[in-house]
């Protein structure tokens, strides 16, 4: 199935094409060069010649598996490092000047030191790669609420990644021009190869591992990782972090959060955005196909992942998704639960860390009922359903092209964004978080999405299935003290003349026997009918001290097999002493933001005590 390489394009080492007229751009460029010492430095162009150039040296170089053409045609898969997996929350790092600003909620250390540390480890570390010059745009080419970041890394994976993620190439440097605005993002695998030396399909550094934020310089550095977050750095490093502190002094929002249509029949168009920490349900819910009872309602997507929320000049928030693709959990992802998401993913798709079928094709856990009889796993061994372990990694993931997925929104692209009705904040709670609660009001739906908590997954590296504080599913991608996020939360709600709706949600409570007692996936539409609902006005609902939650008889329960009133009653019952533990997290949480807590925080929490 290997092709052979077909040779970069070489530029030598410190020129740059004609068409390069930003100084400051060339600058940076050449120090890094110099530093970094790659063989050649590629300025991306974004075309398809050069995505397809990049991905056939990679299958020559062993880091990418062309897979069946027939069924799969233009995809790859690529297996990671065993030991490059997943996001590192603890070798992230916001070095703000003031150790305070970036909170208790951020890994810091002063920005010289950190800078002479990494400085000492790019030094030489791309010898004998070619660095790579990204030019992206988060968001719409153009687009007011859009932003420009340029990427050197010394990974061609990263660059293909780029593509699918972000708009790249030479139409970015025509907005940016030579004066406009970028944020410098530095990424190495942090392998450099010595004369001769070959090289390996997943190179990564095995000792050092950085992803390293600087607010005041708006900089971004990482060291020693190809995967994922760590990598693709206009994603969590730039659009969640970087941005988050943008907003903050901006006046607008950079949330983790998916943007979604919901339509109702002969109704009129509502949008929503929802925050749900890594691995919890965005890219699901974002593509919702609803249940046979309720067809009549159209579900299509705007983004799965991030937004980017501006005030409109009529008073209402606007939200773009800044990403141009989906880089998403693979397993668990079926024609029963997200049907949209498997349609995009039949072409042009590159796959990491999944299984690999006898024909080529890929294979995770929860694709079909069954495992075929032989597998090759994740890591490349073979396997059988006997095996014992994972045949996918539980952090393998797709990364595919937004304008791939049948239910995009024709507005998905439209660079004044799309008006939100309302908020969703949701974790992954086993007990206590009933299913769905309204906010009294926009100061307690903030207090509401500041204390929840969630159980960790495997899209971080660490122990699965911890509980935690969250607050807005954005605990590792605040780049700033959460205190003052909090704060500047409250101000966007005082100043926006129709602040959207706010509602937490919770999918994952369980029975005593550990199953599931929400059916989920399609079935949430059933509690977006009634979130949609209380957005016009229209239905009913019951007040209880943690906020209003739905009457059985506001909800649709047609078709709903397995499920019953007394199942309703269990997962939205306010258990008072629960709730009283359950505020303790909430002191202890707001124990170590409290420098910088706002009083509204502290009003809230006693105002709950007493409704309770
Ligand atoms: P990131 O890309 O890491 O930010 O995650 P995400 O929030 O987009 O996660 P995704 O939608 O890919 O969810 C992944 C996991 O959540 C899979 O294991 C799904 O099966 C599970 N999941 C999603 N929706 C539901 C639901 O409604 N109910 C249950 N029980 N599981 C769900
Ligand atoms: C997440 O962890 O929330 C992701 C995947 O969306 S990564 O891009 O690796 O951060
Ligand atoms: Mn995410």
């Amino acid at each position: 199935m290997n092709q052979p390489a077909i040779k970069a394009q070489v530029t030598p080492a410190m020129d740059s094409p004609s068409y390069v007229t930003h100084a400051k751009l060339l600058a940076w460029v050449a120090e890094t060069a110099q530093l970094t010492k790659p063989e050649r430095i590629v300025w991306c162009d974004g075309s398809q010649e050069e995505y397809d150039r990049l991905c056939n040296e990679m299958v020559a170089a062993g880091t990418l598996i062309r897979l069946n053409q027939e069924k799969r045609p233009g995809c790859f898969l690529a297996r990671s490092d065993p030991d490059d997996v997943a996001r590192m929350e603890d070798r992230t790092f916001v070095c703000s000047k003031n150790k305070d600003d970036a909170g208790p909620n951020n890994n810091w250390l002063p920005p010289e030191e950190m800078k002479a540390t990494m400085r000492k480890l790019y030094d030489g570390c791309m010898r004998g790669r070619t660095m790579y010059v990204i030019p992206f745009s988060m968001g719409p080419l153009g687009s007011h609420i859009a932003h420009i970041g340029v990427e050197l890394t010394d990974s061609p994976y990263v660059v293909v990644s780029m593509r699918i993620m972000t708009r790249i190439g030479r139409k970015v440097l025509d907005i940016l021009g030579d004066k406009g605005e970028f944020v410098p993002c530095l990424h190495s695998v942090g392998m450099p190869l010595a004369a001769g030396q070959n090289d390996i399909p997943w190179p990564s550094n095995k000792e050092h591992k950085f992803i390293t934020h600087f607010p005041e310089e708006k900089l971004i550095w990482s060291f020693g990782s190809g995967y994922g977050g760590n990598a693709l750095l206009g994603k969590k490093c730039f659009a969640l972090r970087i941005a988050s502190i943008m907003a903050k002094e901006q006046g607008w929002l950079a949330e983790h959060m998916l943007i979604l249509g919901i339509e109702p029949p002969g109704g009129k168009k509502h949008y929503i955005a929802a925050a749900f920490p890594s691995a919890c349900g965005k890219t699901n819910l974002a593509m919702l196909i609803p249940p046979k009872v309720l067809e009549g309602w159209k579900v299509t997507t705007i983004g799965e992942d991030i937004a980017w929320i501006k005030p409109g000049p009529d008073g209402r928030l606007y939200a773009i998704n800044p990403e141009y693709g989906a880089f998403g959990v693979a397993p668990g992802t079926s024609e029963e639960t997200n049907a949209n998401c498997l349609a995009a993913l039949k072409k042009n798709t590159i796959f990491t860390n999944v299984a690999m079928t006898d024909d080529g094709d890929v294979w995770w856990e929860g694709l079909s009922k069954e495992a075929p009889k032989h597998l090759t796993d994740w890591t490349g061994k073979s396997w059988t359903p006997d095996s014992g372990r994972l045949a996918a990694h539980p952090n393998s993931r797709f990364t595919v092209l937004a304008s791939q997925i049948p239910s995009m929104d024709p507005d998905w692209e439209n660079p004044a964004g799309v008006p939100i009705s309302a908020f969703l904040f949701g974790g992954r709670r086993t007990t206590i978080v009933p299913l769905v609660t309204e906010a009294k009001d926009w100061n307690h739906g903030v207090y509401l999405a500041a204390t929840m908590a969630s159980e960790t997954t495997a899209a971080i590296v660490g122990k699965v299935g911890v509980v935690r504080r969250d607050p807005f599913a954005m605990l590792p991608f605040c780049g700033y003290h959460f205190g003052d996020y909090f704060k500047h939360w409250l101000s966007v709600g005082a100043k926006v003349k129709v602040p959207p709706k706010i509602f937490a949600v919770n999918w994952f409570r369980r029975d005593a026997k550990g199953k599931f007692m929400w059916p989920g996936f399609g079935d949430n539409m059933r509690v977006l009918k009634w979130v949609v609902e209380r957005c016009e006005g229209k239905s009913g609902a019951t007040e209880t001290p943690i906020g209003n939650m739905p009457r059985y008889e506001d909800m649709e329960w047609q078709g709903m097999t397995g499920f019953n009133r007394e199942n309703f009653d269990t997962l939205t019952h306010v258990d008072h002493d629960a709730w009283r533990a359950e505020l303790k997290g909430h002191d202890e949480l707001f124990e170590q933001l409290k420098s910088r807590l706002p009083a509204e925080m502290t009003k809230q929490r006693q105002g709950l005590e007493k409704a309770l």
